[in-house]
Formats: structure tokens, sequence, C-alpha cells
């Protein structure tokens, strides 16, 4: 149980359904939805698809279920309606209760996983050699936050920051560095991006260039030292262009988690051959290929995974291959998880599907591509860099901070380093938020002005809703702890309780799904049910009990947006 009422009400439900018709009911069986309904907190929808069990009238089955509910004191009574909705409104008393209770509990009531798993989860994963583009900013953040709610679940994340540090593109660089008499000199990760498009131009029309290149890869596959030299200080400066982003974003990722595709070279050749001598790779028009059933392409013609290409070298299906089977067989991980944009969505399907062919992952192992869309410009197009120059994420990063600097410059109150730090949690939150508060698989316009927006579904909405909390508890002269009671006499009251007990139930739906947008939007609600709140119940003004109580409520609501903004890798000031 996750600590969630609708699961606790899921699981009465579940037990009266088996012990009245004689048939096995999960949570899930017993639907329960917290209702949008007036003076409905939450329905049951368990009657209508057990009706069709059981062959009995929806109607029937509803009335059984609630006259035998055991509601155990949350709710006076549990009441049928329409073809057979059973709507629950829990007692007020009951809620205040189960509120003062969340509160005290440090992880205010979301209950850690019976049966912890270890977690694999591969994020940012950037190409080295050059900076990198909005996508991997959106793998990095997505990621970084699917981290911190896995832990919060309790389970073991391992990460993998799968960096694109071989193959062509490097062939492609050294023969430049080489070429242009370059190779001596110092660089930096601008150089490298002008670097790399001078080559690639010159890959693209020369030819000679480019067959040079190809040998390059094949020195660098058989370890010749000199391009080994070259190839090593490309990725020195490319690692620390990616830190210094990891660190602007305060991201979880160090150089222990970087499991880039150069570490699965020694054990290509061995992938191959397993592939090949147990049958499931072929030999196919001189490149070793793996067909899956399901995976055709235009005109019915089956695509394969490129195990070998025709000549002998290996590329990103092969390294891929290595790395699922290393994941599942070496790390031993029971869900392996790829924050990689949605373009990528065949490529990881035909991965798992070989990967389960060949038996490396067992049928419990899951494995689950959490694709996402692009970031587009004002223009509706693709954001990204163009001709090496035009964008760079850092410089991104950099405005929004700026801005959120320009936001705050008129409060006078504040010391010169907590505008710095604040800047920095607002202008990096903002960012962050704009990415995470849209459903995945969607794109979104990368527009500061609206990321940074005071009013709508932002970060600095949230911030400034905790920060003014912070405000109303320093002015009390004294705050009660958390767990203290609360009285609901209010329906504000009673509406801002209820937000707060779905904590546990906001955090387990991103679990679930993968979705932080989910938890975004919980936050937004309980903000908001915060604000209604406040205008309705005085706080500082009221007195006893009462204040006592609003004071407890205040408290409850600043800890749980600290908490959910934490679990999205963003800052909550104090002060805003
Ligand atoms: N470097 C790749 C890219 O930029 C993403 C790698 C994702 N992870 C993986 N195991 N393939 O497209």
């Amino acid at each position: 149980m996750s600590g969630d009422i609708g699961d606790d009400l899921g699981q009465r439900v579940a037990a009266v359904v088996s012990a009245a018709f004689g048939v096995a009911c999960t949570i899930e069986d017993a639907v329960v939805r917290p209702s949008q309904r007036e003076g409905v907190d939450y329905q049951v929808n368990a009657a209508m698809a057990l009706a069709k069990r059981l062959r009995r009238s929806s109607r029937e089955v509803a009335d059984v279920i609630a006259a035998n509910l055991d509601l155990g004191g949350m709710a006076e009574s549990a009441e049928v309606a329409g073809p057979g909705f059973i709507n629950i409104t829990l007692s007020t008393a009951w809620l205040a209760d189960r509120t003062a209770r969340l509160a005290a509990d440090p992880r205010l009531g979301y209950a850690p996983a019976s049966e912890p798993q270890r977690v694999i989860i591969d994020y940012s994963s950037p190409n080295m050699a050059k900076e990198m583009h909005v996508g991997h900013l959106r793998s990095t953040i997505i990621g970084d936050t699917l981290v911190r709610l896995t832990e919060f679940a309790g389970h073991e994340v391992i990460r993998q920051n799968h960096i694109g540090d071989w193959g062509t593109p490097f062939g492609m660089l050294v023969e430049h560095l080489i070429d242009e008499g370059l190779a001596e000199q110092d660089f930096s990760i601008g150089d490298l991006n002008v670097f790399y498009q001078q080559a690639r131009t010159k890959f693209d029309a020369d030819e000679d260039f480019a067959e040079r290149a190809r040998m390059r890869v094949v020195a660098l596959q058989a370890g010749d030292p000199a391009t080994l030299e070259l190839w090593g200080r490309l990725l020195t400066e490319s690692k620390h262009h990616i830190e210094a982003v990891y660190e602007l974003l305060g991201v979880r990722l160090s150089p222990d988690d970087y499991k880039g595709e150069s570490t699965y070279q020694p054990w290509l050749d061995d992938v191959a051959d397993e592939l090949r001598r147990r049958g499931i790779a072929e030999d196919s028009d001189g490149a070793l290929c793996v067909f899956l059933d399901g995976f055709t392409g235009r005109e019915d013609q089956p695509v394969p995974l490129i195990v070998r290409k025709r000549d002998g070298g290996f590329g990103y299906d092969a390294t891929d291959l290595a790395t699922i089977r290393y994941r599942a067989q070496d790390l031993k991980g029971d869900h392996l998880v790829y924050v990689v944009g949605a373009p990528q969505a065949l490529h990881f399907a035909m991965i798992f599907a070989a990967a389960r062919k060949a038996e490396w992952i067992s049928p419990e192992t899951v494995a689950t591509h959490v694709g996402f869309g692009s970031v587009l410009g004002a223009d509706g197009r693709m954001l990204r860099t163009r001709a090496g120059a035009s964008l760079k994420l850092t410089d991104l990063l950099d405005e929004a901070v700026e801005r959120a600097a320009g936001l705050i410059a008129g409060r006078g109150e504040l010391s010169e380093e907590e505008r710095t730090r604040i800047a920095r949690a607002v202008g990096i939150g903002a960012v962050k938020y704009a990415d995470l508060s849209v459903d995945r698989d969607k794109d979104y316009v990368f527009d500061l002005d609206r990321m940074l927006a005071m009013d709508g579904n932002t970060a600095v909405y949230l911030q400034y809703a905790h920060a003014r909390i912070r405000s109303i508890l320093r002015r009390a002269d004294r705050v009660p702890e958390l767990g203290a009671p609360v009285l609901l006499a209010e329906s504000a009251e009673r509406d801002l309780a209820l937000k707060l007990a779905r904590f546990p139930d906001a955090v387990q739906t991103a679990i679930t799904n993968l979705q932080p947008h989910r938890l975004c939007t919980y936050l937004f609600e309980l903000a908001a049910a915060f604000s209604t709140f406040y205008e309705n119940c005085p706080v500082l003004k009221s007195e006893g009990a009462t204040r006592e109580s609003r004071l407890a409520l205040a408290l409850h609501t600043a800890t749980v947006l600290e908490r959910g903004l934490d679990l999205l890798g963003i800052e909550a000031p104090e002060r805003l």
C-alpha cells in the first residue's frame, strides 16, 4: 500500500467483493477514483466490471458492496448512484486525523515499496565532442527526476550515462585535427563544436577524407596509441563541458556513472558470436543482422538490427545489444529504463525484443523506453545547434538565471548572496519545470517569458507559494509542530486537507507511469488550494485552536511543496 486514501478504500472494497461474491479482487479491480463531484471525495467503479463477470446488474452488485463495506470510520456511508457508482464522502473528523498523521510522517504518507527493485536508469547520454543539445537537456532533466522519484519509492537506482564516445564522429574529428595540424594545440568545447562542423562538411564532400576518417575509426578500435591519445583529449574536454552543465543544473550524475559506448567495445565480438551461434543473428548482404518478427519498414521489408556492419565495424545497435546484456546480467537490473527521445522508439523496441529472444532478460524483467518530444523554438521548429554556434545550452541556462535575477531585482531586503542563490533556483527551476510539467511525449516551445511567469503552472509560481507560506510562518510567534491537530471547519480547510492527503497518490502515479508531469499538476493544484484557503481563512489574525490549526495546515503545505519540488530537482528558497 502506498499510503494513499484511494488505496485504503480499494482494499476495503476488495475485501467485500471477495467475501460477498467469492471472487478474487485486487485494489486495481476495485477502481477507486478521486471524484470531481461536489460533496463527493471518492467514487468506486468496481461494480461495472464485476457485473459482467457475475452476470448480475451493476446496480445490484453496487448495493451489495455499499451495504457491506467496512469503512472503519473513514466515512459515514457509501451511496450508490446511477448505474452502480458508489460515492464516498470522507468523514471530516477522520480526514483531520489523517492529515495530522501524514504531516507527522517524515515521508508525508508515502510508504516505501514493499519489494524494492534494482532500477537501471540510462539518461542524459550526450554525444561527446560537440556541445550538448536540448534533446540531451530533456533526457537529463527527466532522468534526474525519475532517479529522485524511484529512490524516494525505496528502490535502488543505478545511473548510467551512455555517452556517445565512440565511432564515426571520432574518426572524423581525429583525422581533421591531424589534417589541420591542430593536434598539438589546446582546445575548448567551443573549438570542438567548430571542428566538428568542419569535419562533418569535409566528410560529406570529400570522399578521400571520408575514407581516411573510416580508417581512423578502425585504428581507434584497434587501439592505435596516437589515435587513442587524441581521442582521450577530445573526451576530456567534452567531459568538462557536460560536467559544467550538470553542475549548473544540480543534476545527480557523476563520472562514476559514465558508461559510454566505448565501455562495451571489448564485448562486441562476443555478443556477435553468441547471437550467431544461437541462430538469433544471421548473415545478410555481408552484414550480421538480427531479424525480429513484427518489425518491418516500407513495403513490408523487414528492418534488422545490425550487429556487425559490412565493413566489419560495430555501430549503435551492437553497442546497445552489449549494453542491455550487461545491465540485465552483470548489473542484474529488475527494471531497465532508457530516457531517450521519441525518434529512437523503434530502436529500443527492437533492442528489447532481441534481448528477450536471446533470453538475456528474464520474463519478469521490465525494459522501458521513456521517450519524449522535441523542444521547439518560437518559430515552431526544432530548437537545435545550427552551424555550431547559434544555440548553446549553457547560454540558454545563463539567460534563464539572468532573467530570474531581473524578477527579484526590486526586493531590497535580500542580501547579494541570497539574490544569486535565488536567481539560480528560480532560473534553473523555470527551465526544468517547463520541461517536466508537460506530458513528456509532447513537444513544447522553449519560451523563457512563459517559463518565468508568476501566474500559471510554473516553478516560480510554486516557489512563490512556498516562500509566501514560509513568510507567514516566520511572522507567527510560535508555529505548531508538523502533525499538530487540525480543525476542518471551513470548506477551504477541508479541501486543502484532502489535497495534502493526496500527496502519496500523486507520487505513486508519477512513478508508476514514469510521468513527472503528474506530480507537477498535483503541486499546482495544491498551491491553488492553499491560495483559496488563504483568501477565505485568516491565519495570523485568527485565534486559539483555529489559529494553531491553520498554521499547522500552512506548515504541512509548505513541507509538501518543498518535498515535491525536490523530487523534481527544483529548489524551494525560504524567501523570494
Ligand atoms: N547518445 C545517444 C544520442 O544522442 C543517446 C544514447 C541513449 N542510450 C542508449 N543506451 N542508446 O542519440
